[in-house]
């Protein structure tokens, strides 16, 4: 039994981005949270909006707040107006557009009868609306409620589908994904014993971003870059992730996680291994999937008594940023007094592989910088002798490309020209293509996309279990490390700088430094 491929409106052999998925109810765990609020309805709105949707679709927002459906209603038309800028006509037409889907359950994600009461809903949508025994289960709730839920679904018969011939069942689940290999192992064994892993979408949002998704299209559908790409013409790569923001009211969230967690076991390392991975045979969910997973399993492990060698951890303190002064990171609410956890980190990694041996990619994520920018750039080599008089190969500066993956999403290559004039002066010019500029719009956020993928049972951009694991089996070794250690080793950042001093030793001492990121190109 396939849960995840089947469509019932006859759109099957259309093209991906035509095909409408089936009808069919979500329901949202942790709906009156944040991520609800900010991203997930958004998110749904938007496709609606741009007809994406099966005109039958209906939400259950399931939560531990009392909220009656007509004040769960109000409250996503407040969120959706305001994260997606909607204008007071749109914002009107929101119950009449698209409120009218939206019900809201009161519940104990812990209690059997919490479940009881969901079957009732989903059937009685079934009935009434013909959402057809489609679900799409949504994990959105703090972590530590993801294997309870799991299991009372299974108890509860959730599921399976009804008719297994004609309806389909997925869960999505939120990162993060456990908080070490061990946990994310047991999470992932409760799971299984529910689900079977092709109705099991753990999502990155990172996979959904269009550039993220335009790095494959980038490497694989034009045929000067891929020749390029390997040790012979490339000198090292840095993957960035720098947040302008600190961490907010998450701080009870954030000091049981820290940057490693929270940004690079996730996010960076699906990043990385997006640019380092072979072709795969097609844009299937499970070529693309295999081919990351080769990468990951091929990142040199990092030992526990050389993590120094390998990474740094900083934490910020008081300082300068989004136009005022800000606090440390000790100061902020809910964080204890003498933290050590780190905000920000950085790490040397290798692929060894035929392509990418002794290739350096540096990886590096922090809160509290300068400002949001997300980029990749590839540093190839120096050109082996410079033919030019009076040029010194040192003198020009190699070629550079850069994906910015936001904001500004777009990719700029660098490259050495001729200044004009009767003398031979050689200066660096770089090639931009913007998004914004070239399409007329900014892409989507994430969400729209993984959400959309998810409906028509496309896993290519989610996480499988490998993949997970694989991570976590790279990055534990560091946490135990840091742990142990405590506030030794722990480097100090002023908010709104780019980082420790320790992170620029860290690549000086390979006679490298951080490109400084361009928000501007
Ligand atoms: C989340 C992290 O996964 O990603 C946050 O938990 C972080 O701490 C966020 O701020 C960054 O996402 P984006 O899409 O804003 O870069």
């Amino acid at each position: 039994m396939n849960q995840t491929a089947t469509s019932t409106d006859g759109s099957e052999g259309l093209p991906r981005d035509r095909r409408l998925p089936d009808p069919c109810a979500m329901v949202i765990f942790g709906a009156s949270g944040d991520l609800a609020e900010r991203k997930i309805i958004p998110a749904l709105y938007y496709l609606c909006r741009e007809r994406l949707l099966p005109d039958v679709f209906s939400i259950i927002g399931c939560g531990r707040t009392p909220l009656t459906h007509d004040q769960f209603r109000d409250k996503m038309q407040t969120a959706v107006a305001e994260f997606l800028k909607l204008s007071p006509e749109e914002k009107n037409q929101f119950p009449a557009s698209f409120g009218k889907r939206l019900f809201y359950m009161q519940g104990n994600y812990s209690e059997a009868p919490a479940y009881e009461k969901l079957r009732e809903m989903l059937d009685q949508l079934d009935r009434e609306q013909g959402t057809s025994g489609n679900r799409l289960f949504y994990l959105a709730t703090p972590p530590s409620f993801f294997p309870v839920t799991v299991k009372a679904l299974g108890d509860a018969g959730l599921a399976r589908s009804k008719d297994a011939e004609h309806n389909w069942t997925r869960i999505i689940i939120e990162k993060p994904f456990g908080r070490d290999l061990a946990s994310a192992r047991e999470l992932n064994r409760i799971v299984t014993s529910v689900f079977q892993e092709d109705q099991v979408f753990r999502i990155d949002h990172y996979l959904g971003k269009e550039t993220v998704q335009n790095l494959l299209v980038f490497r694989f559908a034009n045929g000067v870059f891929e020749p390029v790409w390997n040790r012979r013409y490339i000198d090292h790569v840095q993957i960035t992730v720098a947040e302008e923001l600190g961490v907010e009211e998450r701080g009870s969230y954030y000091e049981e996680a820290g940057c490693l967690r929270d940004m690079i076991q996730n996010h960076m390392l699906q990043l990385l291994s997006l640019v380092a991975m072979e072709p795969p045979a097609a844009f299937r969910a499970e070529d693309v999937r295999d081919e990351k997973a080769k990468v990951l399993r091929a990142i040199r492990p990092v030992p526990y008594d050389r993590v120094g060698e390998s990474a740094v951890r900083g934490q910020y303190r008081a300082g300068h940023a989004s136009g005022g002064p800000v606090p440390g990171y000790r100061s902020e609410p809910k964080v204890a007094a003498d933290s050590a956890t780190e905000t920000y980190a950085a790490l040397k990694l290798f692929i060894d592989d035929w392509r990418w041996a002794d290739v350096p990619f540096y990886l590096r994520s922090g809160k509290r910088l300068p400002k949001r920018a997300s980029e990749i750039a590839i540093q190839f080599r120096r050109v082996p002798h410079l033919l030019f008089r009076d040029c010194a190969t040192q003198r020009i500066e190699p070629n550079l490309l850069i994906i910015h993956i936001q904001p500004d999403e777009g990719m700029s290559l660098k490259f050495s020209t001729k200044l004009p004039g009767p003398v031979m002066k050689i200066q660096p010019v770089t090639m931009n293509f913007r998004y914004g500029e070239a399409f007329g719009a900014s892409p989507p956020t994430a969400y729209e996309t993984l959400l959309h993928d998810c409906l028509l049972g496309d896993a290519t951009l989610f996480n499988r279990q490998d993949a997970v694991d694989l991570s976590w089996q790279l990055v534990d070794p560091i946490l135990s490390r840091w742990k142990d250690d405590g506030e030794r080793g722990l480097a100090f950042y002023d908010a709104g700088s780019w980082g420790p001093a320790e992170s620029d030793a860290f690549l000086a001492a390979d006679g490298r430094a951080w490109l400084p990121p361009d928000t501007s190109h």
